[in-house]
């Protein structure tokens, strides 16, 4: 009984961590997926790593996701809080918060995302008006060999100005460019190797004050960015008529003035504002970016799209969410693509908010969870082909769009990121109507397509390249 009991104590099974860097000798920094699944074949489906001096618990595959994120959903919710993110965000905003502050603003920005109070402009039209814009600037290439990585940046990110700021900027605006600019360096820094090192490693932390100067000083400026939009707001807000997020946050300010327990304030509503850049622009642009060369890869795909739109769609109209119910191939290839491009393959660390029996072990309160997204999107059980780009993965034998538990790029539970609808929105939209305006033509053979990705930090992005955007 007592080797029983103390058997129940213990902490998952794990590789022994050496001194100061744990077990950084077994993973592949450059590949950690693949690294983190070879550690699963020998200690199974949920085990202990040390990456530096942090201990973290690791999840891989559907069942031990589900148990936890979903079944033990309450107590697998706080975010694993990085030191860098700690120093960045100081517990503000809704990424990095946890607890009660958490709460008010992931219930806050659900609702506001989801067109609750933003005027009489839907979300969808500013994702609808954005397309445009974007369709009219890749139309100025006239075709010509074109790397679409600034621009298609450019088109997610105006997405999030437009709902938090109430109007989009032009493209060649000097505060967009600058703000834009200070967004891309601040993911460059993040996903650098030595900010991996800080988060990992505290004994090197002495060695980096520079760069993590420059990350704190670039989300100041981010904060400042939008507190000035904050100002004009709050010059002529009408609380009864609120026209976007800012105007809704400021609103929910004043309407919870008197209550203490209320997290509402200006230096959260700051964060909030870096939160949905942060993870709003990149994600949402890298899908588009890689959909577009993983298309290019596969004419047969291209043009079964092609005839999709012109039988759904033609091309007088705009194409709309509500088309996605009648175009079962596009919704299959834009679920296969967040599929096989596994973008954000270690999810974002959760924690445990208070000890807890899982299967047999216990995990103390703090206890950091890595809920791995590759081994799910890439079970070669759900999905026979999982390691190629096959929209067949989503359809049935009649052409149906075929869903799947195991699709989960957004994560899943309460924590799950807070912007699927908008990113499932955009992605559908942005690609839908490129496809409605242009054939996309690689510039050499296709079959020399290069589409392995380069892994960034926490993601893995599209390898660059060019293509011709000509019209339809
Ligand atoms: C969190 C994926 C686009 C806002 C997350 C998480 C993932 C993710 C994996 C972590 C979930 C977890 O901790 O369990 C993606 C992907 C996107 C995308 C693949 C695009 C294709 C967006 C967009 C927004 C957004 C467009 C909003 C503008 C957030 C927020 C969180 C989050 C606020 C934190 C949620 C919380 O901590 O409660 N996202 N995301 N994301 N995402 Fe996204």
């Amino acid at each position: 009984l007592w080797r029983q009991g103390f058997k129940r104590r213990k902490l998952p099974p794990g590789p022994i961590p050496l001194p100061i860097i744990g077990n950084i000798l077994q993973l592949d920094l450059k590949n950690m997926p693949e690294s983190l699944s070879k550690l699963a074949e020998k200690y199974g489906p949920i085990y202990t790593l040390h990456i530096g001096t942090r201990r973290v618990v690791v999840l891989h595959g559907y069942d031990i996701m589900k148990e936890a994120l979903i079944d033990q959903g309450d107590i697998f919710m706080d975010r694993g809080n990085l030191p860098m993110f700690e120093d960045v965000a100081e517990g503000h905003g809704v990424i990095f918060s946890s607890g009660e502050r958490w709460k008010q603003h992931r219930r806050f920005t659900l609702t506001t995302l989801r067109n609750f109070g933003m005027g009489k402009r839907s979300v969808e039209e500013r994702v609808q008006e954005e397309a445009q814009c974007l369709v009219e600037e890749l139309r100025k290439r006239k075709g010509q060999p074109t790397d679409p990585t600034f621009i298609l940046s450019c088109a997610p990110c105006n997405v999030i100005c437009s709902i938090l700021f109430r109007d989009r900027f032009k493209y060649n605006d000097e505060k967009f460019l600058h703000l834009m600019n200070l967004l891309n360096e601040n993911f460059r820094l993040f996903n650098k190797p030595w900010t991996q090192l800080y988060n990992f490693l505290p004994a090197f932390r002495a060695y980096l004050p520079g760069e993590h100067k420059r990350i704190l000083k670039i989300n100041e400026e981010v904060k400042d960015f939008i507190l000035e939009r904050v100002k004009e707001h709050q010059k002529v807000l009408d609380p009864n008529n609120p026209q976007d997020f800012i105007d809704c946050y400021l609103s929910k300010m004043q309407q919870e003035k008197d209550n203490p327990q209320s997290e509402f304030d200006l230096e959260n509503l700051k964060m909030t504002g870096v939160d949905l850049f942060s993870a709003g622009t990149e994600t949402t642009n890298s899908t588009i970016r890689y959909g577009l060369l993983l298309i290019l890869k596969h004419p047969e795909v291209q043009a079964k799209i092609h005839e999709e739109i012109g039988r759904v769609i033609g091309h007088n109209r705009l194409p709309s969410i509500k088309d996605r119910q009648d175009m079962p191939y596009m919704d299959a290839v834009v679920h296969e693509v967040q599929r096989f491009i596994d973008l954000v393959p270690l999810n974002v660390p959760h924690a445990v908010n208070r000890d807890v029996h899982f299967q047999q072990y216990i995990l103390p309160k703090g206890t950091t969870i890595f809920p791995l997204l590759t081994p799910v999107l890439h079970d070669k059980k759900e999905f026979p082909k999982a390691d190629q780009f096959d929209p067949q993965h989503f359809l049935d034998e009649n052409g149906k769009f075929k869903k799947s538990d195991h699709f989960m790029p957004f994560s899943i539970g309460k924590r799950s990121c807070a912007g699927e609808g908008l990113a499932k929105m955009e992605v559908f939209l942005f690609l839908t109507t490129i496809l409605q305006n242009f054939t996309l033509k690689a510039v050499g053979d296709p079959n020399e397509i290069r589409i392995k990705p380069n892994y960034v930090g926490f993601s893995k992005l599209p390898p660059r390249y060019q293509l011709c955007f000509l019209p339809q």
